[in-house]
């Protein structure tokens, strides 16, 4: 729900823009924090869900740790003050040049994804002189019920070492001399609302550390991913997640012993409430079988409808104090040239005009991020809600 005041704003402004509620993000930190401490949890944030400048500080400044998908990744985190003992390295393609880099950066653990990775960073660590701490990313075959493009910890998923795989990495990890084992790692998907998926997850975990201790290999961390998803239908009555029911999970159902740490990787959870895209009608154009409602935005700058079928609740701000309940069906499209450039089909809207302005919600986890400069576009800029200050990013 926005203020008039604000709406009013944004109509002063050249659109579309990224719109970041910071006050909300940092209540969204400072509640996950909170509940995360009250079970001694630490929480990595995810920083593929949005690396933003502001964004980062925010997070950086709640005390979270970084998890990092990318050599870009680490040095943003690190650039932006993220404790590089607390920064993770996951990713299934970490390149010579990227693991080097964190290497030189010593940061905490890098998530490792297969044996031949182990090797690789062994040799690297090696050539420096230096021990690599490493947490072995393990594929627990559970099912996140999610969508299938974002389900990550099935065994026809790419991630992760399969767990008949486990004697080989024992093997690797007590020949390799260069190598510190930590601990282990899942991750088995995103936009998780069913919390039953992470009861799951603790169970299988918990069988895999008894495992590895029954192999003596002691394990000092035991990293539980992210995957906490958002209500992208219900944006102003759910802004923030129940954090406490999630920790809760883990809580009543993971095994820790004393002297060992949990880590989450939590990104969406996070931003996503955050950030809407705002944006303004071009063009009206009513057909016979279809209204279309023309945007200035488009998957250039908000993919996840197109590429998942994501939903994100839309709405036409300009007509937010209209009285009348009449509605249009439109299809509210891009001006991207693609077809697939389709926030949604048949969305029932107030009869909307050319310069209305729209606000598409929950943009802030894989917005920004997954942009691109298809057909050319322009980036665009975001504008930033502090205390009651409006700001606007200079590009
Ligand atoms: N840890 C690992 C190893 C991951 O692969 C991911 C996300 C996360 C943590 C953070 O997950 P989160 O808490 O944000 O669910 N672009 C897609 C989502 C891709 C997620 C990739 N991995 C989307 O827009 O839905």
């Amino acid at each position: 729900m926005f203020s008039k005041a604000s709406i009013d704003r944004f109509n002063q402004l050249e659109t579309p823009f990224y719109y970041y509620d910071l006050n909300l993000l940092q209540q969204t930190v400072t509640e996950c924090q909170n509940a995360a401490s009250a079970y001694g949890y630490h929480v990595h944030y995810a920083l593929k869900a949005n690396f933003n400048t502001r964004v980062l500080q925010t997070v950086q400044a709640a005390g979270m740790g970084a998890d990092c998908v990318s050599g870009n990744e680490v040095k943003a985190a690190i650039a932006h003050g993220f404790d590089k003992g607390k920064v993770v390295f996951a990713g299934v393609g970490k390149s010579d040049r990227e693991i080097n880099a964190a290497l030189d950066a010593d940061i905490f653990c890098f998530n490792v994804e297969s044996v031949q990775e182990l090797l690789v960073i062994n040799d690297l660590a090696g050539a420096k002189g230096k021990t690599a701490r490493v947490a072995i990313r393990i594929n627990p075959n559970v099912d996140a019920h999610t969508h299938h493009y974002i389900t990550t910890g099935l065994e026809e998923n790419k991630f992760g070492i399969n767990t008949w795989q486990l004697e080989d990495v024992v093997f690797t990890l007590r020949n390799c001399a260069n190598l510190e084992f930590t601990g282990i790692h899942f991750h088995v998907g995103s936009q998780i609302t069913n919390l039953d998926v992470f009861k799951k997850l603790c169970e299988k975990v918990n069988e895999l550390h008894n495992w590895f201790e029954h192999q003596n290999m002691p394990i000092k961390v035991l990293n539980v991913g992210g995957g906490l998803g958002v209500d992208y239908y219900n944006p102003d009555e759910n802004p923030v997640c129940d954090f406490e029911s999630y920790f809760k999970i883990f809580a009543d159902n993971l095994t820790v012993k004393e002297g060992q740490e949990v880590h989450f990787e939590l990104g969406r959870a996070l931003v996503a409430q955050s950030a809407s895209l705002i944006s303004r009608v071009l063009y009206v154009k009513n057909g016979q079988k279809k209204n279309f409602l023309v945007l200035d935005a488009g998957m250039t700058e908000l993919i996840r409808p197109m590429l998942y079928q994501a939903y994100h609740h839309i709405e036409n701000l300009t007509k937010q104090e209209l009285v009348s309940n009449a509605t249009i069906n439109y299809d509210v499209v891009g001006p991207i040239c693609e077809s697939t450039d389709c926030f949604r089909t048949d969305l029932a809207l107030p009869e909307s005009h050319r310069g209305d302005l729209i606000a598409i919600r929950t943009a802030g986890a894989y917005g920004e991020v997954m942009a691109s400069g298809y057909n050319l576009r322009d980036r665009v800029q975001s504008v930033y809600l502090e205390q009651e200050q409006l700001q606007v990013s200079e590009i």
